[in-house]
């Protein structure tokens, strides 16, 4: 290992501990500084709305937690169903969902997942090819009404995709691919160099919820992590870092759901 490197690797790895970087002296945070935030929650773009339902408890069926954890597992081969519009609707409700609002202003989301200071610095597209009744596309999760907005219905990604996924055809054709972009700002707002941290730590938690929203339907998931950063974050239209402005969004991990195709 050189020099170079081993330099890197022990910066990283101080990450790890939540230090951003050796050589910025400790400053105080937007927060501490008074600063606007940027609020948890994208506005309404003028794509077209898809309500989707919160009705969804028996989504989840009567299967115990024990066995969700058991059986879970990444799966990378699926069945030809197309999944409906309410197990869609359970998995982003499981991943992103608003469970209550707080602050003076309403501003804060408590959600169903945790995330670091309930900053939620997460968002969520979603390529859909096979989901009942949707026209293949693009499309974004706006947790506030819980509702889908088309962003692009183009039909023609799969190539793209499937680079951006780092080559991986299973990930880019399944039926649903979950991406999930982070504006740092969010959660930098707050905990200045030790966001980078908890923003990867929010991402596990939003998979995880996902691993096991899938297995309680019958659905299957993998957690996508090499991808082609570049290609992703053009395909989503981000614009290219390095960024330091306060609403710049990059995509940080996806994963790809379809129906578990039977196993023989
Ligand atoms: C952060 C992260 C990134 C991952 N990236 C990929 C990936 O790009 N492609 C893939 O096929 N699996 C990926 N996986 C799935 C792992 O390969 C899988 O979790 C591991 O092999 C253990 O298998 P299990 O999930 O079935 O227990 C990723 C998992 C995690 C947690």
């Amino acid at each position: 290992m050189n020099d170079k490197t081993r330099q890197k690797i022990m910066q990283n790895r101080e990450l790890l501990k939540g230090y951003g970087a050796w050589d910025v002296g400790a400053e105080e945070t937007d927060q501490q500084q008074k600063l606007p935030y940027l609020p948890p929650l994208k506005e309404k773009k003028s794509g077209e709305l898809i309500a989707l339902s919160l009705d969804l408890e028996e989504e989840a069926g009567d299967r115990n937690l024990y066995r969700l954890i058991e059986n879970r597992e990444s799966r990378r081969s699926f069945s030809q169903e197309a999944v409906s519009l309410r197990q869609l609707s359970f998995l982003l409700w499981a991943t992103q969902g608003v469970r209550k609002y707080a602050g003076r202003f309403k501003q804060v989301t408590f959600r169903n997942v945790p995330s670091a200071g309930s900053r939620h610095p997460l968002e969520t597209y979603l390529f859909l090819n096979h989901v009942e009744g949707i026209p293949k596309g693009l499309y974004h999760y706006l947790p506030a009404g819980h509702e889908l907005e088309c962003i692009d219905k183009r039909e023609d990604y799969e190539k793209e995709l499937t680079f951006a996924l780092g080559g991986q055809r299973f990930a880019a054709c399944a039926p649903v691919v979950f991406i999930w972009s982070a504006l740092p700002y969010r959660t930098e707002w707050r905990y200045g160099l030790k966001a980078v941290k908890y923003i990867l730590l929010d991402a596990g938690h939003a998979c995880e919820n996902l691993y096991l929203a899938c297995e309680a339907m019958g659905l299957g998931t993998c957690a996508i992590g090499a991808y082609d950063q570049e290609a992703l974050d053009e395909l989503l239209g981000f614009a290219p870092g390095p960024s330091a402005e306060k609403d710049y969004e990059c995509a940080i991990y996806a994963a790809a759901v379809g129906k578990q195709a039977e196993t023989t």
